[in-house]
């Protein structure tokens, strides 16, 4: 069975309440029929009732809850609730519903914080930066996590290496400027994201241009003390590096630069240096091996939020609906 697949099964059989805050995107539309349809999740879509006409034209919406934000009966919850997480930050009752009413990935992250949602998917027409920001600002991380990153759960056609052709690639998606101690971090919640997704143990590499040493920069420092931090902080992970690609996914390459290493020749879990590195990475797989690439999914989010790319289709909001129920069932 394709891996999405597994994952709309594995949503099925715990039905999640997931927001959709574009009503202003046909795709939303067309995906939240084959949601409703497919029994993935249920659904909420926010919109008023000439947002929904104008988008949502010929759409049968039955089954699926509308919220239509000018007269939504929770709306002052909300309103409070934005206000208290981040009044100190200079929000005010005004300012609170002026940007809920103006971006509903505001009112949506805050409909999930006030638990009348499990999860929001966004970003079919808004960029990664618009659609994740309310979600750190609003739900913040999880206990003991200091920063959400991004995955891709990359499943390579014809391929025998990580776990039958199933990778995470992380952070393909959020962090600009990465430590040793935030790729550390990745590489702890890079093994549980592979873990619940895929089923089976994380072998995490942590990339670089040079195996075990081969090369001295301070680049190659960071990515070596990362291991051993992630290994302090994560210890229950097979974590090693630093590995060069070939080295973390070839038997025959691990065994002449990396003998003695847990993770060389068998890596089904890899750690980007850097933002750049990850997000270049996952586009060439995706490209040219025709990969399918499925997120970004964010990681060490307090609750499921989960980006799309613009341009996405129907399906590919279905399969992050999907992804987000899985991971709301992983939280309660
Ligand atoms: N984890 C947790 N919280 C974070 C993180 C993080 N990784 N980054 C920022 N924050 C919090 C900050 O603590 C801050 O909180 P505060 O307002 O309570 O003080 C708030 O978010 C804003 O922080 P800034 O540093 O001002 O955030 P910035 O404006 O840099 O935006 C963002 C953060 C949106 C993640 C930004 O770094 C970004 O745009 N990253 C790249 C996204 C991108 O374009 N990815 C590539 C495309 S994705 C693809 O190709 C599929």
């Amino acid at each position: 069975m394709a891996f999405i697949d597994t994952i709309k099964e594995r949503a099925r059989a715990d039905k999640k309440t997931i927001v959709l805050p574009e009503s202003m995107d046909k795709r939303t539309y067309e995906a939240a029929v084959k949601i409703r349809d497919e029994g993935i999740a249920n659904l909420i879509i926010i919109g008023t009732p000439e947002e929904i006409a104008k988008h949502g034209a010929g759409f049968d919406l039955s089954g699926i809850t509308i919220v239509n934000p000018l007269d939504d009966p929770n709306q002052q919850k909300y309103i409070d609730k934005f206000v208290e997480l981040r009044g100190a930050k200079g929000v005010t009752p005004e300012s609170a519903k002026a940007k809920m009413l103006e971006d509903y990935m505001h009112y949506a992250c805050l409909m999930c914080k006030c638990g009348d949602a499990d999860g929001a998917v966004s970003g079919a027409c808004h960029s990664t930066g618009n659609t994740i920001l309310p979600a750190l600002q609003l739900l913040r991380t999880k206990p003991g996590i200091s920063s959400v990153s991004g995955f891709f759960l990359m499943e390579v056609p014809d391929c025998e290496l990580g776990e039958g052709g199933l990778f995470v690639f992380a952070d393909c998606a959020v962090n600009p400027n990465l430590n040793s101690e935030s790729l550390a971090e990745i590489a702890g919640l890079s093994a549980e994201s592979f873990e619940a997704f895929v089923g089976k143990k994380a072998k995490v590499a942590m990339l670089s241009f040079s195996t075990m040493g081969s090369a001295k920069h301070p680049d190659v420092d960071k990515v070596a003390n990362a291991v051993k931090i992630a290994r302090e902080r994560f210890p229950g992970i097979d974590v090693d590096g630093e590995l060069q690609l070939d080295a973390a996914l070839v038997g025959k390459v691990a065994e002449l630069k990396a003998p003695d290493s847990p993770v060389a020749g068998q890596a089904n879990t890899l750690v980007f240096p850097s933002l750049e590195a990850g997000n270049i990475g996952y586009k060439l797989v995706q490209r040219l091996a025709k990969a399918g690439a499925y997120g970004p999914v964010l990681q060490g989010l307090s609750m499921p939020v989960n980006d799309l790319s613009r341009g996405c289709y129907a399906d590919d909001i279905v399969g992050v609906v999907a992804m987000t129920a899985v991971q709301a069932q992983a939280q309660k």
